[in-house]
Parts: structure tokens; C-alpha cells; sequence
């Protein structure tokens, strides 16, 4: 399974790309707001850091609109993808830009159906939002399951990238489930380097290693 970071802190992003655990990057405005850097400043020093696809966000309500911005985030670097709300103008726009191959992430999907419908319009990728849906009580991690299942009975190419990721436990239910991507918050990277077991076992280990030296 490959591990995007959903993340525009670009120092971060540095760290993990360091050790060759990022594959890709997601962003949306919230994360370049955090950021505190412009996005299109932002998305070219991230491109440069990650070969992999680079999941920028813009805001506009119209398809026309959508392929408008999608154009330029695509000249902003190769490995930019475009991410494109789930609405019906949305999924105009993505046919419009998968026939000029710039490469699209429709966002925002909650529902099977409205996945069946990514994938029909020849979406690269499709981002369902597992802690969203688990936070209204609702199962984040079966939707990736159908959504799965689904692409697998017609072959569709879409990549479904596990979104919206609370904790390592997700990025562990998503692998089990064969979901192709998960994109996880730093923290979340973070987390699954750690197990307590780990911490004490090196600590002792020390602990004797420096006996066994007296
Ligand atoms: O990047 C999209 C998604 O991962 C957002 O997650 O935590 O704002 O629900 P969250």
C-alpha cells in the first residue's frame, strides 16, 4: 500500500520523504491555510521534495472553472494532481481533464454510489473520507470496503486513497482491506513508527549492554 502525507508543512514532509515513507502528498485548502505559506509557492517546493503525485485543491463551484485552475496547478509541476469536489460539475470537470491528461483525485466522497460515478468518469484517484463519516456514527472504513469491491467487479483504474485518517489504526484497516493509498496526517505517520514494546526492549537492551561492559 503505498502512504501519502496529508500534509503542506513542508518541513514534515522533508522528514518522512528522508526516510522513503512518503509515495505522494494531499492538500486542501485547510492544510495550505495551516501551512501559513501561498499555495502555489507551497505546491512547487513540495513537488520538488516528492516525485510522487501532489493532490492540489482549488474552490470553484463550475466545471469550466474547475478545468480552469486544474490547467494551471497541472503547469505548476508534472506530478501535480488535481482534486476535484464530488458534484456533478465536478465530475464533468474530470472528464474534461482526463482527456488532457492532467491526472484528477475527486474529493469529498462519502457514499458508494457517488464512487461508482468517480470511476465512471475515468478519476485517477477517489478519496473517501473514513474519519468524517466515523465521526457522525457512520462505518468510514466499510464504505472503502464496497468501494473496493465495486471497482474490482468491473476492473475500474481508480485508485481509492483512504482519506480523512484519524489514527494508525485506520492506515492499519485500510491496508488489510487492499485499498491502494492511504493518506495519513504527520501525526499519524509518526504513530506507526511507535509501539511501547519498542521504547522498553531498547532501553533495555542498553541497560545490559552497558552491564555487560563493567
Ligand atoms: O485531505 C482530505 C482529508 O484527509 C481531510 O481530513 O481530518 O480534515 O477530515 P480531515
Amino acid at each position: 500500500m503505498k502512504i501519502f502525507l496529508d500534509s503542506a508543512e513542508v518541513e514534515k514532509i522533508r522528514r518522512f520523504a528522508a526516510i522513503g515513507m512518503v509515495d505522494g502528498i494531499t492538500t486542501n485548502p485547510t492544510l495550505i491555510l495551516k501551512s501559513g505559506r501561498k499555495q502555489k509557492e507551497v505546491v512547487k517546493e513540495i513537488c520538488k521534495i516528492v516525485p510522487g503525485p501532489v493532490s492540489v485543491e482549488g474552490v470553484q463551484e463550475t466545471a469550466e472553472g474547475m478545468v480552469e485552475d486544474g490547467e494551471e496547478f497541472a503547469s505548476w509541476a508534472k506530478n501535480v494532481v488535481v482534486k476535484i469536489p464530488m458534484t456533478e460539475e465536478g465530475l464533468k470537470a474530470v472528464r474534461i481533464l482526463s482527456k488532457k491528461k492532467i491526472k484528477t483525485n475527486v474529493t469529498l466522497v462519502f457514499s458508494p454510489s457517488q464512487a461508482l460515478l468517480v470511476a465512471k468518469a475515468g478519476a485517477t484517484f477517489v478519496s473517501p473520507f473514513v474519519g468524517r463519516l466515523d465521526d457522525i456514527g457512520q462505518d468510514g472504513m466499510g464504505l472503502v470496503r464496497q468501494i473496493l469491491q465495486i471497482y474490482r467487479n468491473y476492473g475500474f483504474g481508480t485508485q481509492v486513497i483512504v482519506a480523512s485518517v484519524r489514527s494508525e489504526k485506520h492506515v492499519v484497516q485500510a491496508a488489510e482491506a487492499g485499498a491502494h493509498i492511504a493518506t495519513v496526517p504527520p501525526q499519524v505517520l509518526e504513530s506507526m513508527f511507535r509501539h511501547q514494546l519498542t521504547d522498553a526492549g531498547i532501553k533495555k537492551f542498553k541497560e545490559d549492554w552497558e552491564a555487560s561492559q563493567r
